[in-house]
């Protein structure tokens, strides 16, 4: 059976990786699983500065979901280049930095110091719903997704993938926007504006008020905005939003993701991608798919 993918011209051994953000730089997942059995692992956000994010409460479940308002917290750059680099470069698979900023200033600069040997993509977060600057303010414009991503592609010599919020009317113009500017791929999705309250004392459970909706809730939301973003652009795409089993990825790549990325699931079941990875080798074996390529954007209409 094949499973291995070319993302953007880099070469997965399979098509799982891990989503942004779902887990630290200590990379949490080692007692379970070993990072090398996974197509990528994608790294938290990194800025310019440290960032402590925001204040407890920042996580909350909801049906099918969770909320987060995490707002970006890293080490900062730096740090994460003198003291984890050397770490994650020996992790056996390919590695996605996530990159985020207040400004296009700072983006292209944690940009540029991430040309370095051991991280073989950069994840552009212009999605992130938890922070006043940057983030979704850039994210949801059309024009300065175009400007960012063209910025950005001159200052990086690693494939370039933008990252997508579903929190906009059209995610395809975004997409197109992203594409005009020179990304090599596109992820989606990132997390969905929510809030939950508690009607006792009539406040906001997470201390922002708001924050981002992950998890089984969003997923027919993420396979709508692939399904529309495959046909819109001529991009490979990394799926995520939702994924819980072997047949959701399945699903994903049938939309259009040539790869697919864990969060939320791996919150429930540390083991998650690896089980999930099983699960589609099964699925694979039950419909008779031997290369997964066959599968990737696939899905019929008629
Ligand atoms: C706790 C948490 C932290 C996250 N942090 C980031 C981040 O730093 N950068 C980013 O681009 N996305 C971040 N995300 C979004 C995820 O990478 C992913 O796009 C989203 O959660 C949908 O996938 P899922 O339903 O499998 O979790 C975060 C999500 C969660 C739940």
């Amino acid at each position: 059976m094949k499973l291995a993918v070319n993302f953007a011209g880099v070469e997965l051994k399979n098509p799982i990786a891990t989503a942004s953000g779902t887990c630290g730089f200590g990379m949490e997942y080692l007692p379970y699983y070993k990072a090398s059995e996974l197509g990528a692992v994608t790294l938290k956000a990194l800025s310019i500065r440290p960032k402590a994010g925001n204040a407890v409460v920042r996580i909350a479940e909801t049906p099918s979901g969770m909320l987060n308002s995490i707002g970006l917290q890293n080490p900062g750059v730096d740090s994460f280049l003198e003291n984890k680099l050397e770490f994650v470069k020996n992790l056996g698979t390919k590695i996605i930095a996530n990159i985020a900023g207040e400004s296009m200033e700072d983006y292209e600069a944690v940009a540029e110091k991430l040309n370095v040997d051991g991280i073989d993509m950069i994840e552009l977060n212009i999605s992130c719903p938890n922070v006043s600057d940057g983030g979704l303010a850039f994210g949801t414009n059309p024009k300065i997704v175009e400007e960012i991503t063209s910025r950005i592609k001159k200052k990086t010599e690693k494939p370039l993938i933008v990252k997508l919020s579903p929190n906009v009317t059209d995610i395809t113009e975004i997409a197109r926007a992203a594409e005009s500017g020179g990304a090599d791929a596109l992820s989606l999705i990132n997390t969905l504006m929510g809030m939950r309250i508690d009607a006792h004392t009539r406040r906001p459970v997470l201390s922002r008020g708001s924050g981002g909706l992950s998890g089984p809730a969003v997923k027919p939301v993420a396979l709508h905005m692939i399904s529309a973003v495959h046909r819109a652009v001529d991009l490979p795409l990394l799926g995520m939003g939702g994924i819980m089993t072997g047949r959701d990825a399945a699903e994903f790549l049938i939309a259009g993701a040539t790869a697919v990325a864990i969060g939320t699931a791996a919150f429930a079941d540390p083991k998650a991608p690896v089980r999930i990875l099983g699960e589609l080798r099964e699925f694979m074996a039950a419909e008779g798919v031997e290369d997964v390529n066959d599968l990737i954007g696939t899905l019929k209409f008629n």
